[in-house]
């Protein structure tokens, strides 16, 4: 066979995939991951076979004598194109939080409310301190405060009081563990952004609904942070520098198409050894699926509901914390974007 017009050997039954790997020729893949039964799902590893006109999927494919195959011809690179803005097309979802990007010192935002809301609070005062405050009381002075996505909704979160009262003298760390070294990195040049959500599925996402009720000049103390934290939408990634979706949209210069009505539901759920699901970074690509069933496992995540309504689960009257850890962590290893994470 050719591809890209060198002649290639290849074993029978090797997809077109296989043979182009292993003639060191690059097709992008999504759903695809090697050991897993291929799905041919979505369509971003799309090849053209000159001869025939035919756009074909590599991953799922077997190589063929009289195959012409072309991995970057014009129709193969607008189909791939096509097949990343329709996954984006449904992927309401934030790659970073807006707070987070605004912030002067590269503060953790959300990790810092996560934390607060949790009552951890040595955890959020380590965070708090290694980026420096700075910046002033009002929401005007407040980089942060002024893109929160809760504006609109009751108020920004009070991001600048909660991070100025973690770093007071009087509110001490004790100084057993070590500091949280992970950095915040801007790396990527593409950003999907929480896209197409009505008020009320945005409001759905805070644990507290109530609006913003620390004013300036008031004092700030523990209940009244807990309080603010639990406002936050929690609108960034937890795989912002470890995502597939991502990187091929950068790759491929593929922008958000314009903000549309999505009809997912969304479901944020946790389950044991620190493991979280987001439905809205989900892109039924069913990898995770694939990896646990090759677990032999009985209770693991499947499909469940049809067209609009499908979503990852866990078995019918079960729920994530029924589902044993390691599973949990080969399928957060087999998932492509931050739809899955291990805290
Ligand atoms: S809702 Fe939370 S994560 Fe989103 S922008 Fe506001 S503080 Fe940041
Ligand atoms: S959770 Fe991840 S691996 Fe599973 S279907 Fe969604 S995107 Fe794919
Ligand atoms: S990677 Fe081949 S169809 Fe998704």
């Amino acid at each position: 066979m050719k591809i890209n017009g060198y002649t290639v050997q290849f074993n029978e039954g090797a997809t077109i995939l296989e043979v182009a790997t292993a003639a060191g020729i690059f097709i992008p893949t999504l759903c695809y991951k090697k050991e897993l039964q291929p799905s041919g799902g979505c369509g971003v590893c799309t090849v053209e076979d000159i001869n025939t006109g035919n756009l074909l999927p590599a991953c799922a494919t077997c190589a063929q004598n009289d195959q012409n195959i072309s991995t970057t011809s014009d129709r193969v690179i607008r189909l791939r194109k096509s097949a990343l803005v329709l996954l984006l097309s449904d992927h309401p979802a934030d790659c970073e939080a807006p707070c987070q990007m605004a912030c002067p010192s590269g503060l953790p935002v959300q990790r810092m409310l996560e934390s607060v809301a949790a009552g951890k609070w040595d955890d959020a005062r380590r965070i708090a301190l290694q980026y420096p405050f700075v910046c002033g009381d009002k929401v005007d002075d407040t980089p942060c405060e002024r893109v929160c996505r809760r504006s609109k909704l009751g108020g920004a979160v009070a991001i600048c009081a909660i991070h100025r009262y973690l770093c007071s003298e009087e509110y001490p760390v004790s100084s057993d563990k070590k500091s949280d070294q992970r950095k915040f990195r801007r790396t990527s040049t593409f950003r999907s952004r929480m896209r197409g959500l009505s008020a009320e599925e945005m409001l759905s996402l805070a644990a507290e609904k109530g609006d913003r009720a620390f004013k300036g000049g008031a004092t700030m103390d523990q209940d009244a942070m807990r309080y603010e934290a639990r406002r936050c939408l929690q609108c960034g990634c937890e795989r912002p520098d470890n995502c597939e979706l991502r990187d091929l949209c950068a790759a491929f210069d593929v922008k958000q198409p314009p903000a549309s009505r999505t009809n997912r539901r969304i479901y944020r759920e946790r389950g044991a050894g620190g493991f979280r699901f987001d439905s809205s970074r989900c892109i039924l690509c069913e990898r995770c699926v694939r990896a646990a069933a090759r677990l032999n496992v009985i209770v693991a995540p499947g499909i469940q509901g049809r067209g609009f309504d499908s979503r990852i689960a866990p078995p019918l009257a079960r729920s994530w914390d029924d589902i044993d850890e390691k599973t949990l962590r080969v399928c957060v290893q087999a998932c492509p974007t931050g739809a899955m994470a291990m805290r």
